[in-house]
């Protein structure tokens, strides 16, 4: 039987840097420095420029602990607390809800855009009121929501933009805008809002050797605060201005993730290049429309593929049918946000969001790494193709 094909291995990318890791976990360890320092000021200062390159946008990177603390401390930053209403989307991962409800406040749902799984901006519009203190969208599975199209509609009401780009460092957005510095300016993931969070979660595109994540403001005085929430609040060691989070980025994994980051940009165009070749799998095999939808990247917009998550008719056999053969195959997300158990004093029941709920049921995510093999994906549309015509 063929090896096992596995919805992700981190050991064939790991194998191409191993050296620069090494010699970074050694400056590290030489300095005997690993919570916060030069190291993590580098990498925040690393991913500024980064998020500089032909785009409209200055920022301030702040490191933190995880992606779920970077959600937690820029909606801190932003002081939401009990009577604020957050609106966001009901298809993603639970911390993009668990930071609104951790802070007393209330997370109101918008149904998602079925061609893009990402929230839709004109449901979302709807659910806002007075009570509305954030907009919080998710760029989810790697592809950007068009933020720039409800901007001004958050402006007019006071209401700050949050993006949940845990999946998405390194997606972005071609724009027309007359403040961008380059003719071709693009709007990457985080830097189309007041805040962008990030995970460095070890499955993510740009992955840390733990757990690790990055809130990044426009305003710098939103930075500062943000720098100081991170520290139990503290502006000067042990004077605490108010109550924050012990949330630091180690230098370990801020030694790593500068290693890391200047292969992303080839890194990405890598998954581009295998989501291609899916399409052009499934395609030659006749599959698409009837069987499977591929997803789907809107114009302008470089999808970063975090994750290739098609829709299949009888998914779940599919995906039984699959791992019989040695592939394995995931479901993000079997349960949308609004029907969790720990959600349930929202009152939503089912049907509330159709389009999320038909998704739960028809999402499949297929392997998608780098240094995935063309013929590893032809025997994932080779097995597909034998499930669909026997
Ligand atoms: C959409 C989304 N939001 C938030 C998070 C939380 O990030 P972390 O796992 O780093 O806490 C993740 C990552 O798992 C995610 O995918």
């Amino acid at each position: 039987m063929a090896d096992k094909l596995p919805i992700l291995d981190l050991k064939r990318s790991y194998a191409a840097i191993r050296d620069e890791i090494n010699e970074a976990l050694e400056r590290v360890f030489e300095s005997q420095s690993f919570i916060l320092g030069p190291e993590v000021r580098a990498f925040e200062e690393d991913v500024e420029s980064y998020l500089e390159s032909g785009t409209v946008a200055d920022r301030t990177a702040v490191g933190c602990a995880s992606g779920t603390d970077a959600l937690l401390l820029a909606l801190m930053a932003l002081d939401v607390g009990p009577g604020d209403e957050v609106v966001t989307t009901p298809y993603s991962f639970f911390a993009t809800a668990s930071c609104i409800t951790r802070l007393g406040a209330v997370p109101v749902f918008a149904d998602i855009d079925p061609a893009t799984c990402n929230i839709d901006l004109k449901e979302a519009a709807a659910k806002f009121t007075a009570k509305t203190k954030v907009f919080l969208p998710v760029h989810l599975f790697g592809q950007t929501v068009p933020v720039e199209e409800i901007a001004a509609f958050c402006r007019e009401r006071g209401v700050a933009v949050v993006e949940d780009a845990a999946q998405a460092f390194g997606a972005w957005r071609r724009i027309e805008d007359e403040n961008a510095k380059a003719a071709n300016a693009v709007l990457r993931a985080g830097v189309m809002g007041d805040i962008g969070c990030y995970s460095f979660f070890p499955t993510k595109n740009l992955g840390a050797c733990g757990d690790a994540g990055m809130a990044v403001a426009a305003d710098p005085r939103v930075g500062e605060r943000l720098r100081k929430l991170r520290v139990h609040g503290a502006g000067t060691t042990y004077l605490h201005e108010e109550v924050g989070l012990n949330s630091r980025l180690d230098a370990i994994q801020a030694a790593i993730l500068r290693v890391k980051l200047r292969r992303l940009e080839a890194w990405n165009a890598e998954r581009r290049v295998l989501a291609d070749r899916y399409r052009l799998l499934f395609g030659a095999r006749g599959l698409v429309g009837e069987h499977v939808t591929l997803p789907a990247e809107l114009a302008g917009n470089c999808h970063i593929y975090h994750q290739y998550v098609i829709r299949a008719k009888r998914r779940d056999a599919l995906m039984e049918f699959l791992e019989q053969r040695g592939i394995s195959a995931r479901v993000y997300y079997p349960l949308p946000l609004h029907l969790q158990k720990c959600f349930a004093f929202r009152g939503y029941k089912e049907g509330a969001f159709p389009e999320s709920e038909r998704l739960a049921r028809e999402s499949l995510a297929l392997p998608v790494f780098n240094g995935l093999l063309a013929e590893e994906q032809e025997r994932l549309a080779d097995a597909a193709a034998e499930f669909y015509t026997r």
